[in-house]
């Protein structure tokens, strides 16, 4: 994983429970990483589920809760970092319609070994945004929190369902978002 994301779950951890317990989680020696990470690095997975693992016993925070928190975290950081992919969309669904063939074909373009998620939309009405994830990593909680997070952005609730789950032995997540504002498009 890019250490963008690291940097991401660094500033996550410490600002939930300071500086030092980020540091200590560093020092107790789980990490095949042992330098800094640095933004357009590359790391294990390992090394971020290690550090994700490490909040958890830290926190009490179970691990699914943990990790959506941590995508919801995520999001206003990723909107400050990159404007360009955020302010042209007045909705979350017009955004969320961009996250597969611009936002991460970019991330793609920037770093050539990076390894986004695929993602393929279903539009059943205007309302309503079905979203198939499929990663080897299983992230879906994650994802359950970036989606969250970009309700929030866009100060539109999403209600979403996971419908299919990677976890559950499926070969895709599949998550059903139903908006409550139509976007301006339609
Ligand atoms: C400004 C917006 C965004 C940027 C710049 C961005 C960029 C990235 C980058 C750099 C990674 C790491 C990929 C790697 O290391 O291989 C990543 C991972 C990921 N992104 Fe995005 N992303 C954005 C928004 C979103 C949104 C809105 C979603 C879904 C709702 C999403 C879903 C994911 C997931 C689930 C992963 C984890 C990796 C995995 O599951 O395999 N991203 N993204």
């Amino acid at each position: 994983m890019k250490g963008i994301i690291f940097n991401l779950l660094e500033q996550f951890v410490s600002e939930n429970w300071g500086d030092k317990v980020y540091e200590e989680i560093l020092n107790e020696g789980s990490l095949e990483t042992k330098g800094p990470f640095v933004g357009p690095g590359s790391y294990p997975d390992s090394d971020l589920m290690a550090i994700v693992s490490k909040g958890v016993e830290k926190s009490g925070i179970a691990l699914p809760e943990l990790l959506r928190k941590f995508g919801r975290f995520c999001i206003p950081i990723l909107a400050e970092k990159f404007p360009d992919f955020v302010t042209p969309y007045k909705h979350p669904r017009d955004f969320l319609k961009t996250v597969d063939n611009i936002i991460h074909l970019e991330v793609k373009k920037l770093w050539e070994d990076a390894k986004p998620p695929g993602f393929v939309l279903r539009e059943p009405d205007s309302g309503r945004l079905i979203m198939e994830y499929r990663s080897e990593r299983k992230l879906c909680k994650f994802m359950e929190g970036l989606i969250e997070g970009v309700g929030d952005y866009y100060n539109t609730p999403i209600q979403y369902r996971q419908t299919r789950c990677m976890l559950n032995g499926e070969d895709v997540c599949e998550f059903d978002l139903t908006f409550s504002h139509k976007s301006e498009d339609n």
